[in-house]
């Protein structure tokens, strides 16, 4: 229960930095469907452990995913910084990322990111999720993922096309 409301409170604080101007509905939204698919749960720094950063909610984890033989994925920073966070997506690829599991870049992401759950958002609720852009940009890079990226496997290894680890390798 405790975990919960720090979570309520992580988003809440978020949503009220939503703006210098007041939140269109729509930031509403995605800042209410942030709070219940727990998105700072794993991205606000100290939110894993109990103790939520809540200046810098959606920031990015210090506390990553390990999977065996694969490695250890960091849940990065999501807020708009341009060099560290979001700042260089686009709606539509925070949708992709969310809905499909697939960043810019073609990197499918690991499991660990709900985005197979994520996966029946409807159009207009993946679009609110877009909020993220309207928060305050917080310069704060996620640990390196080199290792895990070079540690996914290649396709020879793969388990089948449902497979989500082997896509975008050869
Ligand atoms: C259970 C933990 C967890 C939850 C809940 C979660 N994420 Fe993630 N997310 C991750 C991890 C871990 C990664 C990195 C995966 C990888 O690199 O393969 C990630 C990656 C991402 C990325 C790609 C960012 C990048 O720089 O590559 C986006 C965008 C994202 N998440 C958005 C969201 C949103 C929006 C929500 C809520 C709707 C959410 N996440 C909920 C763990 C989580």
């Amino acid at each position: 229960m405790r975990h919960l409301l720090v979570l309520a409170a992580a988003v809440s604080l978020a949503a009220g930095s939503v703006s210098a101007q007041s939140p269109t509905p729509q930031q509403k939204r995605g800042a209410y469907l942030a709070q219940i698919m727990d998105c700072g749960g794993c991205h606000t720094p100290g939110a894993l452990t109990g103790q939520p950063d809540m200046k810098r909610a959606f920031a990015g984890s210090d506390i990553g995913f390990g999977i065996p033989d694969v490695g250890v994925f960091y849940p990065p920073n999501l807020t708009p910084d341009p060099e560290t966070g979001l700042g260089r997506w686009t709606q539509a690829q925070i949708v992709a990322a969310v809905r499909n599991g697939v960043r810019p870049d073609g990197r499918v992401l690991a499991p660990i990111m709900p985005w197979k759950s994520y996966a029946v958002l409807s159009d207009a609720d993946a679009k609110a999720l877009g909020f993220l852009l309207s928060l305050a940009g917080l310069p704060r890079r996620a640990a390196e993922m080199e290792d895990e990226v070079h540690s996914l496997r290649s396709k020879s290894q793969c388990d089948g096309p449902s497979d989500s680890f082997c896509r975008t390798c050869d």
